[in-house]
């Protein structure tokens, strides 16, 4: 199964259940560089050896991915490039979660400004968001993606028998996302949709096809993220970044993209004093597949000081997407801080052991 998304950018999309797929790929080089993580560097072991036997293979493994997608990795990667004379003709393949593809990509990006790039993410998240779309980064001090190029890979493998049911449970936010971006592009029942992901690897293949092909209907139209279109794929990441960052990265991301489009939700309702009509998938979300209780302490200072850094702020102090009363999908900007507070305790009080402090 193969087919282009984006032709301007020539990205060969693989999305298979066979990982003997993987080696058909057609890769042309004399060096490869693989950059995993400790995880996956045991679980794929196997595949990672069997792939592409004619290289000469290297391996930079990272311990701690996600708390690892830093400036100091990324300068570790480069000199590990230079120090085995990678040249621009070689590969660079990220194996692993959306942490790893983010911080090798990058790596790729910026060595000899740019070596080849093949992406093999491992999780169903990175599947459906992290891997394509040509956002590579990392994070500075505890803000999410502050740093970042844009380029997109060259080959893309998605194997959707890589993970298993917890890693599903872990892409349900990013899902959701798309749930409500294009909600007909998905079968009525959201929910089932969701839960038969867990067992079956041709909706599996289905499901990633098409939150890549949403995915890339948004890049096309706003490569760059310039023009107020792809910012959309950002719904609910205000606050998903927000409470990754509070909770010094305790928090996945995708629990936090799951908390962050409630908080939204959560907001709309208060802001616009209605229901909108995307509350409901959202509940069902939190209550029926994943219910979120995470055993950690934040505050709304750290909370407020992630939101004002948001990259979609541009000169404002904070940015949502709110959902208004008939369920449009508005960016709101400048929302009073005391009530950004009054949803933050909300949030805690019903999914994070947040104690309110004593005043
Ligand atoms: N660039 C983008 O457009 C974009 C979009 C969405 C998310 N992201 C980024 O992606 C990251 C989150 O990615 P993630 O959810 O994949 O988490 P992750 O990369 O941090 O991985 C989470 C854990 O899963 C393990 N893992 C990886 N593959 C596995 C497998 N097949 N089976 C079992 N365990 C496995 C990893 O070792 C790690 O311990 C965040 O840093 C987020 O900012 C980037």
């Amino acid at each position: 199964m193969k087919f282009e998304i984006i032709k301007k950018e020539k990205t060969l999309i693989k999305i298979s259940d066979k990982l003997s797929d993987l080696y058909s790929m057609p890769i042309k080089s004399d060096k490869i560089l693989f950059v995993t993580d400790r995880t996956c560097f045991k679980k794929f072991k196997d595949i990672i050896e069997k792939a592409g036997t004619e290289f000469s293979k290297k391996y930079f493994i990272l311990t701690l991915s996600e708390k690892e997608k830093n400036l100091k990795s990324l300068k570790k990667i480069l000199l590990f490039l230079l120090k085995n004379n990678f040249s621009r003709t070689d590969f660079v393949i990220p194996f692993g979660g959306g942490s790893v593809c983010d911080i090798a990509a990058l790596a790729a990006s910026l060595y000899m400004r740019g070596i080849n790039l093949f992406m093999i993410p491992t999780t169903f998240l990175s599947q459906i968001d992290a891997a394509f779309g040509g956002k590579n980064g990392a994070d500075l001090g505890k803000y999410k993606n502050m740093i970042g190029v844009f380029r997109q890979p060259d080959y893309l493998f998605c194997g959707v028998s890589f993970y298993g049911e917890q890693e599903i449970k872990n892409g349900y936010g990013e899902l959701l996302k798309y749930f409500i971006l294009k909600p007909s592009n998905f079968p009525k029942n959201k929910v089932s949709f969701a839960l038969s992901l867990k067992k079956d690897l041709k909706a599996r293949i289905k499901c990633v096809k098409e939150c890549l092909k949403i995915k890339a209907q948004f890049v096309k139209a706003d490569p760059l993220d310039l023009q107020g279109i792809r910012e959309y794929l950002n719904l609910g990441h205000t606050a998903a970044h927000a409470f990754e960052s509070a909770s010094l990265k305790n928090i996945s991301h995708g629990e936090a993209v799951l908390l962050g489009l409630k908080y939204e939700y959560l907001l709309s309702k208060e802001i616009f004093k209605k229901n909108p009509p995307q509350g409901a998938v959202i509940e069902n979300f939190l209550t029926l597949l994943s219910p979120i209780k995470i055993n950690s302490r934040l505050n709304f200072r750290d909370f407020i000081k992630a939101v004002r850094k948001d990259k979609k702020n541009k000169g404002k102090k904070n940015t949502f997407f709110l959902f208004s009363p008939k369920g449009e999908i508005l960016k709101m900007s400048g929302i009073n801080e005391r009530i950004l507070d009054k949803i933050f305790r909300r949030i805690c009080d019903e999914h994070i052991g947040y104690k309110r402090p004593q005043s």
